[in-house]
């Protein structure tokens, strides 16, 4: 018998994609386990056999406490230890751009001082310039600046409301792609087109925008940024500049994959369930 999936889920996870762990479980004879963080009780003790699975597609603060208390090192999931359960990736850009990854230039402005801002904006090689607010996603919390009466309004909401804002390089005529990456193996790529007015971009809805991608500089971006993260699943974003360049974004776990399933016809939850059917393997082995 395999051993079970427990999967840490609550009302914020879309059905789509717990329907397809679930059906990757069903097709490997895995039993598939929810975990609702709302019903967890924090001082029943809960033990997982060595060799289950484990995975989050929650994203709340309480799922991810409810997967720590889950968590043991012999049970197999898409962190690459340990103590990678407890790294949240607030710093990701720096650890990026420490392993010579390349990212947009970035600075983190820690307090609302114009001198600094100035300099800033010229270190960054002017405006137009993109203003990043951590913990946002699907583009809610980035936004261009194209103007100094846009950049300072902008930022003076932004400190008022304790937030610290990233100012980055805005990189033009560039694709978007969305990577997704399980193990050390891109399993999916796909592009995600400018929505009407604006410069930030979601996925396509064209099948044909969607492949299986051969190793390239783009796979092996997304797979060098989700080690960096210390994972061994994340949905990568990555602009692709005319010129060739490549900016990394960021590296997301856990991530929206039902995206190049449904749309791409590509089997990520199999892959996912491949890769801890074979860590629970080679941890049972030890
Ligand atoms: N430096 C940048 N230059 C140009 N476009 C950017 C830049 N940073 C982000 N974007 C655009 O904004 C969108 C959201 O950015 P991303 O970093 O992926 O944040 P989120 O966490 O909201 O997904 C991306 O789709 C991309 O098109
Ligand atoms: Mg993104």
């Amino acid at each position: 018998m395999p051993p079970p999936l427990y999967c840490v889920t609550d009302a914020t996870v879309p059905a789509t994609t717990t329907e397809l762990l679930a059906g990757a479980c069903a097709a490997r004879g895995v039993a598939y386990v929810p975990v609702d963080v709302g019903r967890f009780d924090p001082c029943e003790e809960a033990w997982l056999r060595a060799g289950d699975l484990l995975f989050r597609p929650a994203v709340s603060y309480a799922a991810v406490r409810v997967e720590q208390a889950l968590f043991a090192d012999s049970v197999a999931t898409f962190y690459a230890s340990g103590e990678a359960l407890c790294f949240d990736g607030a710093a990701a850009p720096l650890l990026f751009a420490r392993r010579g990854l390349p990212i947009p230039r970035t600075v983190t402005l820690l307090r609302n001082d114009r001198a600094q801002q100035r300099r800033a904006v010229e270190l960054l090689g002017g405006l137009p310039l993109v203003v990043k607010v951590p913990g946002g996603e699907g583009g809610v919390g980035v936004m261009l600046l194209e103007s100094w009466a846009s950049l300072v309004s902008v930022l003076d909401h932004l400190f008022a409301a304790g937030r610290t804002p990233q100012l980055m390089t805005y990189v033009a005529d560039a694709v978007h792609w969305r990577v997704v990456v399980v193990g050390s193996r891109a399993v999916a790529a796909y592009r995600n087109h400018p929505y009407p007015d604006d410069f930030r971009s979601g996925p396509s809805n064209d099948p044909a925008d969607y492949e299986v991608p051969p190793p390239s500089p783009l796979t092996e971006l997304a797979v060098a940024a989700t080690r960096a993260i210390r994972r061994e699943f994340a949905g990568v974003d990555i602009l692709a500049h005319a010129s060739g360049r490549l900016y990394l974004l960021e590296a997301n776990f856990p991530c929206y994959f039902p995206q190049a399933q449904v749309v791409g016809g590509i089997d990520v939850a199999g892959a996912m369930l491949g890769h801890l059917l074979e860590k629970s393997r080679h941890l049972l082995e030890i």
